[in-house]
């Protein structure tokens, strides 16, 4: 039995759903749905902020752990602790921002990952404690069971990341599978051009139209948050962009750049022309 089979148990754990439902309620409510939940998402960024903050915490604490290896470093562990307690903060409130956003399968590993960091922390603070009262044995100890579990924590965060893929650009992949240069699309007569979004395939890949009169934007249809379908979306910003119906993020039709999160990566925009009646479509940087 490798480790993935115990954490593939764990995604399909529905028990810890009497916990996790609550709580996404709860998270959604203090971090809302306007600016603040958006930067902690990283949506400024264009990337998402958690693997980024992170850093800062878990080096602090594995460079303690290096220090108490060498003797006569004790204050300088001390302030290293300190250090990862401090920046914890930040990091885990912009977990908790993504974690509210997740599909099921990610919210119980992503619940799990959080309980061993927040035991991490706690032995950490324990750590700082007894060094601060002058018990360094007692106090190495602590880091000892704290790195563990921070070690724990980091094997699901990387779980989350590359094999249940969040926070990864569902859109990636777009420019590999679209043919460079201009592809006919469809006929623009069968386009409705009343601003609905509809789906169309260019082989096999699914983009979203939306015709308002004269205008027509297309975009890849696949939401670059959770791979959501943005034709099942509604137009909003008076029809200047269109919003995901899984998580509500926002794309502007004309370059497919988040407007709101908890997308950060943009949407693919084509070139659109028409070319005898039909609607002929250009990826930048395809192929
Ligand atoms: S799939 Fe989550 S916002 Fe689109």
């Amino acid at each position: 039995m490798q480790p993935f089979d115990s954490v593939t148990a764990l995604e399909n754990a529905t028990p810890l759903d009497r916990v996790v439902d609550p709580l996404r309620e709860g998270v959604r409510k203090v971090f809302g749905a306007g600016k603040l939940r958006d930067a902690l998402h990283g949506v400024w960024l264009g990337h998402p902020l958690h693997p980024t903050l992170v850093q800062v915490a878990i080096g602090a604490f594995s460079s303690a752990s290096v220090l108490d290896l060498v003797p006569g470093n004790e204050r300088g562990a001390q302030t290293l602790i300190a250090t990862g307690l401090v920046s914890a903060g930040p990091a885990a409130a912009t977990g908790w921002a993504d974690w509210s956003e997740m599909h099921e399968q990610q919210q119980r590993v992503g619940l799990v990952h959080a309980a061993l960091n927040i035991s991490a922390l706690a032995a950490y603070s324990a750590s700082l404690g007894a060094r601060l009262n002058g018990n360094e044995a007692r106090g190495k100890a602590w880091a000892v069971g704290g790195l563990s579990l921070l070690g724990l924590a980091g094997f699901l965060g990387g779980h989350l990341s590359f094999r249940l893929a969040a926070g990864a650009n569902h859109s990636e992949d777009v420019p590999h599978l679209v043919k460079p240069g201009w592809q006919d699309l469809c006929a623009v007569d069968d386009l409705a051009g009343d601003g609905v979004p509809q789906l169309r395939l260019l082989d096999s890949v699914p983009l979203v139209v939306v015709r308002q009169g004269e205008r027509i934007d297309v975009l890849s249809d696949r939401c670059s948050h959770l791979s959501g379908p943005l034709h099942q979306g509604e137009l909003t910003y008076d029809g200047e962009c269109i919003a995901c119906p899984w998580h509500g993020s926002v794309f502007a039709l004309e370059d497919g750049a988040v407007r709101h999160g908890p997308a950060t990566a943009p949407v693919h925009a084509f070139d659109v022309k028409v070319d005898g009646g039909r609607l002929m479509v250009r990826l930048p940087g395809a192929g």
